[in-house]
């Protein structure tokens, strides 16, 4: 059979996708703010280990200013967005996730592989994140007594078991994707940045089972 193949000098080119363009945008700045909001996230509630006091005021304020009231259905809105985004270069065929794979496998690329880390917490985090945002924003106040029984209900200590290294991968992972992919960082910046992330997501986990654990031996009144 004869193969025709046009040539790109007769044709015309394919439309140039700006919108593409502009929704990467949007994934990226969605990502990067939840990213933020994550390390926020984590300083706040592990205040509880210097002392649940300290935690009750830091919640108190994010009340009274009504930051906790706006800013959590804004943070979940986001949370919406970046996944809506994010999915669209996700492959959910079995057909498109064996060639995924099989590449990921031929390229030994470990980047390759760190997407597919994003991609599989993100599920994951989708509807954790999503119940512990409405099991939280549907019963403020926010207190270190209130939320110690829920994780001393035990069932909430373990979904947190999961959740917690869940996001800390995918928070370390996409702060790392947006430097590389954007621009900020050549090739030996990766190397020398990727072991920091590394660290750090370490700690993040580290700190986030001591809360954990704070919570679950807080003496309950
Ligand atoms: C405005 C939104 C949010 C608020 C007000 C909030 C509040 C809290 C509070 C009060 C706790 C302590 C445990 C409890 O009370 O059950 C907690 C723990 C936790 N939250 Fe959130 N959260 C928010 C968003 C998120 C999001 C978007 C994620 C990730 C998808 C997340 C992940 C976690 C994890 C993993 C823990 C376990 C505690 C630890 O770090 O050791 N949170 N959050």
């Amino acid at each position: 059979m004869e193969m025709s193949v046009p040539s790109t000098a007769t044709q015309a080119g394919l439309p140039v996708g700006k919108l593409a363009a502009w929704l990467d945008w949007v994934q990226m700045l969605t990502g990067a703010a939840l990213v933020l909001f994550m390390w926020c996230h984590l300083m706040l509630v592990s205040s509880v280990l210097i002392s649940p006091k300290v935690m009750n005021a830091l919640a108190w304020f994010f009340e009274v200013t009504f930051m906790a009231q706006v800013g959590g259905p804004l943070i979940f809105l986001a949370f919406l967005v970046h996944f809506v985004l994010a999915a669209r270069k996700i492959p959910f065929t079995t057909r498109e996730q064996r060639v995924m794979l099989a590449n990921a496998r031929r390229m030994r690329h470990p980047d390759t592989w760190l997407w597919i880390v994003q991609a599989t917490t993100a599920m994951g985090i989708l509807i954790m994140g999503g119940i512990h945002l409405w099991v939280v924003l549907t019963n403020l106040p926010i207190t270190a007594e209130k939320s110690a029984a829920r994780i001393q209900t035990g069932f909430w200590f373990v979904f947190y078991l999961f959740l917690l290294p869940m996001v800390e991968l995918h928070v370390g992972v996409g702060f790392y994707r947006i430097l590389v992919k954007w621009g900020f960082l050549d090739r030996p910046g990766r190397f020398s940045l990727k072991k920091k992330e590394n660290v750090m997501t370490m700690l993040f986990i580290g700190i986030g089972l001591l809360t954990l654990l704070r919570y679950y031996f807080l003496p309950l009144k």
